[in-house]
């Protein structure tokens, strides 16, 4: 149904040359708290007239926090979906199950890291900073829908973390980001590419002989899933609106905190939502399961962006 060339044999095989440990990672590094975390792509700080520069650092690395905090939010519904995909279909080959056991011990692997990394910076960057939750309540409502909306949600969360590498290649000559904060992108991303191949052969598992309204219902619940992260993503605006101001000691006026809103709603849908929705591999997935689907999103797109 979705044309790719994905085996779970080769990916299996990228999978074990691709493995890391939580240690090559950190390499006894800690964060440097004079060097932005997030390429500015993806933080938006740098638009904002209402900040000095050492504010917009602040806000930089207060998004390095929540991108940290959010994905290890985010996966945590990734790893029982697996397991139990894994557990409850019939397998196509002998390298299947370990592909998706590998996948699921991975994520659980990227949670501990992204764990680490959180306590990391709340160690060292002087005050407290919020972030949504419980986890475990985000994951459970996201796993209250139909399994194709959830792997195509999770499809998009792949290939978007794709792309926050490859900003982060780009964007760092001229910003100089902090190396710890770069290897994780760079870690990330070589296990996350074989995800996405995999996310692709369960969707199109799980889609192959689901008529028209049933694939309709799954893309409805995908956009239902992508709501919901939107309405959390807009709590965390606001926390981080908090964490700032204690990390830079003043009060922001009611102008100021509106133009601060505005640009971080932007840049949390553009790093979250937009970046995996807008690239190709998976726009080309979506059309190819529904073309009345693929507008609909478009629409929402269109509607966030
Ligand atoms: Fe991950
Ligand atoms: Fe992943």
């Amino acid at each position: 149904m979705l044309s790719h060339n994905y085996d779970y044999a080769a990916t299996l095989a990228a999978s074990q040359k691709a493995s890391w440990k939580i240690e090559d990672v950190i390499q006894n590094r800690t964060l440097e708290f004079e060097r932005p975390f997030l390429p500015e792509a993806l933080a938006g700080v740098a638009g904002i007239q209402c900040l000095n520069a050492r504010e917009k650092l602040k806000l930089n690395q207060i998004r390095g926090f929540s991108y940290l905090y959010l994905f290890a939010v985010v996966e945590e519904y990734i790893v029982p979906a697996v397991i139990e995909h894994a557990g409850m279909t019939p397998q196509d080959d002998d390298h299947e199950l370990r592909a998706l056991l590998r996948f699921a011990e991975e994520e659980a692997k990227h949670i501990q890291l992204f764990k680490w990394f959180v306590a990391e910076f709340q160690r060292g960057f002087g005050t407290l900073c919020g972030g949504i939750g419980p986890a475990k309540q985000i994951a459970a409502a996201i796993l209250n829908h139909s399994r194709p909306g959830v792997f195509l949600a999770t499809l998009q969360i792949e290939w978007m973390t794709q792309r926050h590498y490859i900003e982060s290649v780009k964007d760092n000559a001229a910003e100089r980001l902090d190396p710890l904060f770069v290897s994780l992108l760079r870690h990330h991303w070589m296990e996350e590419s074989q995800h996405a191949k995999l996310d692709t052969l369960i969707v199109d598992k799980l889609a192959t002989g689901l008529d028209p309204q049933k694939i309709e219902s799954a893309i409805d619940d995908y956009m239902d899933i992508g709501k919901l992260l939107d309405g959390g993503m807009a709590q965390q605006v606001e926390l981080d609106l908090e964490s700032l101001q204690k990390a830079i000691g003043r009060v922001v006026s009611a102008d100021d905190r509106a133009e601060i809103r505005a640009a971080q709603i932007k840049a949390y849908r553009w790093t979250f939502l937009l970046s995996g929705i807008t690239h190709p591999t998976f726009d080309r997935s979506l059309r190819e399961l529904s073309p009345r689907g693929h507008a609909r999103v478009a629409e929402l797109a269109q509607a966030i962006s």
